[in-house]
């Protein structure tokens, strides 16, 4: 090679050192596996703790945890928008229709004090809500799901977006499908979180549908009087909390009984019925109402993907100091 030739190869060097500097530099922090080690190393302990503590105190707590990262993070972002209350400006997204039975959230203010306490300003609502909802389902009996951490609490609420990302009680398989698939989850992962229907409970008035004024003839026989027994009148009166269990062999527990039940046409919401029906994801029920392992593996991919949506980090955001506030007034 002659002096022109080395010169080139050096000059291209640089060039290309250069660019992979700036690229590193430009590139957003973005999440990470353990993101609080060294801004407070005890954080994901502290929240393991608390939400075994809340869930001997009050075992439906895990559901809401549970139920909280589909709310939050199927919805735009995962940027703990759920958790604002109303103001005088904006509806809640707890207050919405497709948010109804949502509970337990003065709980995760309590998460959020232990934290407070140790850590001030420091760990996220959003990474608190992400991370019990990891604790949550291990409770009920399903996998250990590794996370990243790092995400950024919004400063609104997405309640006017809610029904564009959260199917209702009765949506088509198609548009469910459709849903999901705009935040990145296919059929498999679709059917695995649908999965979580196996435990808490379905409210009479998403299911007094499928009961008056005559009984939806797809549903089990069987399981009939249950639900007539339970919810007696056409119209539920709202001050009663009238309800069914989703899964009534083993309602505490996260396992693929609710495709069994499903096959069995013991499903309470259309959707759920309807999942072991449409030709598309019939095939994955039935192979996840054989083998747990498939379910949980599916279970855990679909929770990951769902857990990392279009999340806040690096300096967008903020990190608030209660979660049903913002801090910043916009
Ligand atoms: C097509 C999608 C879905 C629809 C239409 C739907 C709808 C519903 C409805 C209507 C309830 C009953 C609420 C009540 O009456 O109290 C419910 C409960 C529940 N959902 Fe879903 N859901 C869907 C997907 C999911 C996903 C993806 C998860 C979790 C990743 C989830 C977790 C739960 C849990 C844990 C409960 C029980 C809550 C409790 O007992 O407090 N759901 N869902
Ligand atoms: C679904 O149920 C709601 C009531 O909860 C009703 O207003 C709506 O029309 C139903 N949608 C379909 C597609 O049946």
């Amino acid at each position: 090679m002659g002096g022109k030739g080395v010169m080139m190869v050096a000059i291209l060097c640089l060039w290309a050192l250069s660019a992979t500097s700036e690229a590193v530099t430009e590139a957003e922090p973005g999440l990470m596996m353990n993101f609080y080690k060294d801004t407070c190393p005890q954080a994901e302990d502290i929240v393991r703790e608390q939400v075994k503590l809340l869930y001997k105190r009050h075992k439906n707590t895990a559901f809401s945890w549970l139920r909280n990262i589909f709310h939050d993070c199927a919805v735009e972002s995962c940027d703990a928008s759920l958790l604002l209350d109303s103001t005088r400006r904006e509806l809640g997204e707890k207050e919405h229709d497709r948010s109804f039975g949502l509970r337990n959230f003065r709980y995760i203010e309590e998460i959020k004090e232990a934290l407070e306490r140790e850590c001030p300003g420091v760990v996220s609502c959003s990474d608190i809500l992400v991370l019990s909802a990891r604790e949550g389902i291990e409770a009920v009996g399903g996998p250990y799901i590794p996370l990243k951490t790092g995400r950024r609490d919004g400063l609104k609420s997405r309640t006017d977006m809610l029904e564009s990302y959260l199917p209702d009680h009765n949506e088509s398989i198609s548009v469910v499908l459709e849903k999901f698939k705009s935040i990145g989850i296919d059929t498999p992962g679709l059917v695995a979180l649908l999965g979580s229907h196996s435990v808490g409970r379905t409210h009479c008035v998403k299911l007094v549908h499928r009961l008056y004024p005559e009984v939806d003839p797809s549903l089990n026989p069987d399981h009939v009087p249950h639900m007539l027994h339970k919810c007696p009148d056409s119209i539920p009166d709202p001050k009663a909390v009238q309800y069914v269990r989703n899964d009534r062999g083993t309602p505490m527990v996260l396992d693929n009984n609710y495709y069994r039940n499903i096959l069995d046409n013991k499903g309470l919401l259309l959707v759920d019925h309807q999942l072991a029906h449409d030709k598309r994801t019939r095939p994955i029920v039935k192979k996840m109402a054989k083998d747990q392992a498939y379910f949980f593996k599916e279970f855990t991919r679909a929770i990951q993907i769902l857990s990392e949506n279009n999340p806040l980090t690096g300096s967008k955001g903020e990190i608030r100091k209660q979660c049903n506030l913002a801090n910043k007034n916009h």
